[in-house]
């Protein structure tokens, strides 16, 4: 018997990380639906990735209502939209798993490490929606340079973060089921440091001009996830 796999939102799934995120997940037959603040918007988005997919595997709503119609969201958003994005899908989230990609970026200096009053954007979003909600952090390093392309493999590692065990298992299946090998990197407030590495690839980008440097955990063999 075929298991039936889950839904996920991609909220903000019109933008560049979490297209390539609904691309990838869909490729490998997962429901998607992404999310935008306008639902002209996002249908368009989906159409043109069914297009590049060659199958009606992605929907576009408005955000709340993506989030409704998933058992699992993701959050692909600018920092600067971080907080009212997740009040417009909070009650939709009551819970469920909920990946948080964003990064607290500060656009006037995307490069230097930038934490905000929470600590880490997953802990603000954690703390937003309230205990039945499973945030994880995950996503944070790797670049959507590298993701949108399907026929391309991705060099890197997640780094997962979060306080609920089974949700971290959940997420690290949705990863390797996109080819990438999801290493638990601890509690939720461990996205602190995770979110802070993403100004050093970015910086790490400009300086030695490479697109979407990534980062692998060395010390264990690539399928050992004991
Ligand atoms: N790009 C990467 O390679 C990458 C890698 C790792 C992590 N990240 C993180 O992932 C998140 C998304 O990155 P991205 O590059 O995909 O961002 P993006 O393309 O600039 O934006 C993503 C989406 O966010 C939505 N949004 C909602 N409120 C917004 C606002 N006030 N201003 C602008 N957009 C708003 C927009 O969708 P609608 O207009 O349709 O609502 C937009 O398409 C960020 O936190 C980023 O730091 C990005």
């Amino acid at each position: 018997m075929s298991e039936t796999l889950p839904t996920l939102a991609v909220i903000g799934g019109t933008g560049k990380e979490g297209a390539a995120l609904a691309l990838r997940w869909a490729h490998k037959g997962y429901p998607v639906i992404i999310g935008s603040r306008d639902p002209e918007r996002a249908a368009q988005k989906a159409a043109e990735l069914n297009t590049a997919l060659g199958k009606q595997a992605i929907h576009g709503l408005a955000n709340a209502d993506a989030a409704a119609a998933a058992q699992i969201i993701v959050l692909s958003v600018p920092y600067t939209a971080h907080a009212e994005t997740i009040a417009a899908i909070k009650a939709a989230a009551q819970g469920k798993l909920f990946i948080d990609v964003t990064v607290p970026i500060n656009p006037a200096d995307y490069r230097t490490v930038h934490v905000p009053e929470g600590k880490s954007a997953c802990v603000e979003a954690q703390a937003m929606l309230g205990e039945s909600v499973k945030v994880v952090a995950a996503f944070q390093n790797v670049s959507a340079v590298h993701l949108k392309k399907l026929d391309h493999s991705v060099d890197c590692d997640v780094l997962v973060c979060g306080d609920d065990e089974a949700a971290k298992a959940q997420t690290i299946a949705l990863i390797e089921a996109i080819g990438m090998r999801g290493i638990d990197a601890g509690p939720l407030m461990n996205a602190v440091a995770v979110e802070a590495l993403t100004p050093v690839l970015l910086y790490i980008n400009g300086r030695y001009k490479v697109k979407g440097a990534g980062i692998r955990i060395t010390g264990f063999a690539p399928n050992d996830h004991a």
